[in-house]
């Protein structure tokens, strides 16, 4: 069965955060920080879907979504990020996840979509190399639980955007700006996720992904300058993040002039490299690559002209999806696993979102595209159901096929939610 879903994430989503013993995330801290977000907005409220739960639910069944991908709050789990799980926090995804299975609607959590317990980066964060035990820990707790109905895992969401813009950054939470030095965070996290699967599985999970965010990454001209960058900023975005996992290795960093990961411990790689069941992919566009860079990067971000772009400035490049999934097929061949394409979408204002109906339209088409070279694909899930708290740019960008008055939280489904249903419809017959 292909699962057409949407994704979310918990905190975007769930607002509630002093509720039912749910612990402070790094996302709390960091949107009360003045400056932080846009506008100052933080996610304390945001779509209120933890109270409104089921008629989010009912919206996905209307439409005919057959998955869910959404995301559980570690703090709601384990309010410090260790030790003795919080019952009711577990409890409600307890309730979620039933409620989707009664729909039929597939249910995949992912376990870290960036709220992290305060308390862990209070040890360090992902630069504590012990945060991925914990995270594995926190796996099996929520597994041991959800496991007789959840099939579908996603560990990680996006480890490389929580890194650079984390980590490497500072302008996503924990507001850290280490640049390079914020590699070991990238390692910790596919630590992470490799215990987690073994946890996962021993709780009795049957299908374990990771979810990346992948670019096709074009050199803006032919120079060997503009070549090397390509393949330098390729490493850091795509290989540092499908390579240990696909194949167990590490690419090499000597463009970045770092000849050794001397953060990499014996063993290691094999815990990452679990084998898995699918590899969830996140696109939003190419990325145009110039050498040789400034501020000891190897490369420059070149811009995209010549596109349509989104209300967040993105280009809209349907084919560049088509392109990565071709090209991953190329790199790993038979160690790519089924691919599940776990976020695609557009910010645009507006219930008529014509725009958006034709970014999905585009979309859709390349990912068949994409089939008929050979690419196995098994999913397609929307970002996002909701509109919702996208990060530092707060409630500005709308990616919902369901508009959200912030205010009165009430929700109307857009023109391309409609669209969707009818699409889906189409399919059955
Ligand atoms: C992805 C994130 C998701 C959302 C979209 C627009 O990078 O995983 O939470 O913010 O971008």
């Amino acid at each position: 069965m292909f699962l057409w879903g949407t994704a979310t994430a918990s905190y975007q989503i769930e607002g509630a955060v002093g509720e039912d013993g749910r612990g402070p995330s790094i996302w709390d801290t960091f949107s009360h920080e003045p400056g932080r977000t846009r506008d100052g907005h933080t996610g304390d409220v945001a779509c209120d879907h933890y109270h409104r739960w089921p008629e989010d639910v009912a919206l996905m069944a209307e439409a005919g979504l057959n998955a869910y991908r959404f995301s559980i709050a570690w703090p709601r789990v384990q309010p410090t990020g260790r030790g003795e799980p919080g019952k009711k926090g577990l409890d409600f995804y307890d309730r979620l996840v039933d409620a989707l299975c009664e729909k039929g609607i597939v249910p995949a959590p992912t376990l870290f979509h960036w709220d992290l317990p305060q308390a862990l980066e209070d040890e360090g964060g992902w630069l504590n190399r012990d945060i991925s035990g914990y995270f594995a820990d926190y796996a099996a707790i929520v597994a041991e639980r959800l496991s007789d109905r959840v099939k579908m895992w996603i560990t990680l969401n996006e480890p490389f955007v929580h890194m650079v813009f984390g980590y490497g950054l500072g302008v996503h939470a924990p507001g850290r700006a280490l640049f390079l030095d914020a590699l070991p965070v990238a390692h910790h996290q596919l630590l992470g996720h490799g215990l987690a699967v073994q946890a996962l599985r021993a709780a009795g999970a049957e299908q374990v992904l990771i979810t990346n965010n992948c670019t096709p990454v074009w050199p803006a001209s032919d120079s060997a300058e503009d070549l090397s960058a390509a393949d330098a900023y390729d490493t850091l975005h795509n290989l540092l993040f499908n390579d240990p996992v696909l194949l167990g290795t590490y690419p090499d960093f000597s463009a970045y002039g770092i000849a050794k990961l001397d953060f990499i411990r014996t063993g290691d790689l094999e815990t990452i490299a679990q084998p898995l069941d699918g590899l969830g992919i996140n696109y939003y566009n190419p990325t145009r690559i110039a050498g040789p860079g400034s501020g000891g990067l190897p490369f420059e971000d070149a811009g995209i002209t010549g596109y349509p772009t989104t209300a967040f400035g993105w280009p809209v490049v349907p084919d560049g999806l088509r392109e990565l999934l071709v090209s991953l097929k190329a790199r790993y061949g038979t160690a790519l696993p089924p691919v599940y394409i776990t976020e695609n979408g557009c910010s645009y204002e507006g219930v008529d979102d014509q725009e958006r109906i034709a970014y999905l339209d585009g979309h859709i088409a390349a990912i068949r595209q994409a089939q008929r070279e050979g690419v196995d694909l098994r999913g397609y899930f929307v970002w996002s159901l909701l509109d919702n708290f996208e990060w530092a740019e707060g409630y500005h960008q709308r990616f919902g096929l369901v508009h959200v008055d912030f205010e009165t939280q009430k929700r109307t489904p857009k023109a391309s939610y409609h669209w969707l249903k009818g699409l889906i419809e189409t399919l059955k017959d």
